[in-house]
């Protein structure tokens, strides 16, 4: 069943072409077929190795909580993809700080923020949800509480990380942050039960101030499920999608009857309007509901995702977009 398929399929037709400026428009979503079942989407080229080990859980009649911890711990874990866990883009100090979030079938949730030092932050954010009555540790109290739970301090630099810090220092200190910088990985998956869960892990913006918290492992921001509905995950600039609470919003839309296409572009759509600047920044969003239909959009063609069904294995998609 271990099937990557390195194909960019392009759903960008016309509609996307003419980017339409208003919501509501038909549902750009041939794919759902009611069946998706199980099912994993997940954003970026990264989801593609992240959605093999999600895959191998479902397979299982593992439960997607599962799934979907197990195949972002995979992208955290690789010291290729610069923007999540292990080798990230630091802050401006060249500290590496993660934020993580978790959120399953009956609406608990777990987050993790500014967290230093642990290479999988995704497994502290659902030890958090299942061992705390919280939801979100930072900081220093967050690494207390991976300690505490067996995760190692270990430091998260790789050579190539500390050399990216080092050429910033030299080139681009004194210039305002670059907002393009960063590939959160997030990813949502129904089980053969039909639950849906939903996992969200960042190393956040490149040189970012020391102290910085992303949309990541902000509940309903970066990352929201709820069972009877359907689930949405975010990358980009968080500090637009946390203005506008993105996925929060797009499962809300699905609740009154949007596709998860039209959702999501209805969520970009409402960042473009009210945040200034928001049309020239990096946003993106994915959803699926709960029949597995499912869409992603964002602010300009950048964007790709990965998707896992049965019928057309793992394949990577280019999302539509406003411009
Ligand atoms: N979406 C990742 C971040 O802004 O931190």
């Amino acid at each position: 069943m271990k099937r990557k398929t390195f194909l960019i399929r392009s759903f960008s037709t016309l509609a996307g072409f003419f980017a339409l400026p208003t919501t509501g428009l038909l549902a750009h979503n041939p794919r759902g077929d009611q069946k998706n079942k199980p099912f994993i989407i997940s954003t970026w080229s990264h989801g593609l190795d992240a959605n093999i080990a999600a895959w191998e859980v479902l397979i299982q009649n593992g439960r997607a909580l599962d799934a979907v911890e197990k195949g972002v711990r995979v992208t955290e874990l690789d010291p290729d993809v610069t923007s999540v866990g292990v080798g990230s883009n630091p802050d401006r100090d060249g500290n590496i700080t993660l934020d993580a979030s978790i959120m399953d079938e009956h609406g608990n949730c777990g987050a993790v923020a500014f967290l230093q030092h642990i290479k999988n932050p995704i497994s502290v954010a659902r030890q958090v949800m299942e061992k705390t009555p919280h939801v979100m540790l930072a900081g220093e109290g967050a690494l207390q509480f991976a300690l505490a739970n067996g995760f190692k301090k270990e430091d998260l630099h790789t050579d190539s990380s500390r050399q990216r810090w080092e050429d910033w220092k030299k080139s681009k200190n004194n210039e305002p942050i670059d907002m393009h910088n960063h590939d959160t990985i997030s990813m949502l998956a129904i089980d053969n039960n039909g639950d849906i869960s939903g996992a969200c892990t960042t190393g956040g913006l490149a040189f970012k101030h020391h102290g910085r918290v992303g949309d990541s492992p902000i509940i309903g921001a970066g990352l929201y499920v709820d069972n009877e509905i359907g689930g949405a995950g975010g990358t980009g600039v968080g500090e637009v999608i946390m203005k506008t609470l993105g996925t929060y919003l797009i499962v809300e839309l699905m609740r009154n009857g949007l596709s998860p296409q039209a959702a999501c572009k209805e969520a970009v759509m409402r960042a473009v309007k009210k945040i200034p600047d928001a049309k020239d920044l990096p946003v993106y969003y994915i959803a699926v509901n709960k029949q597995g239909e499912f869409g992603a959009y964002g602010t300009n063609r950048e964007f790709e995702y990965a998707v896992y069904t049965e019928n057309k294995g793992n394949t990577l998609y280019r999302a539509e977009s406003v411009y």
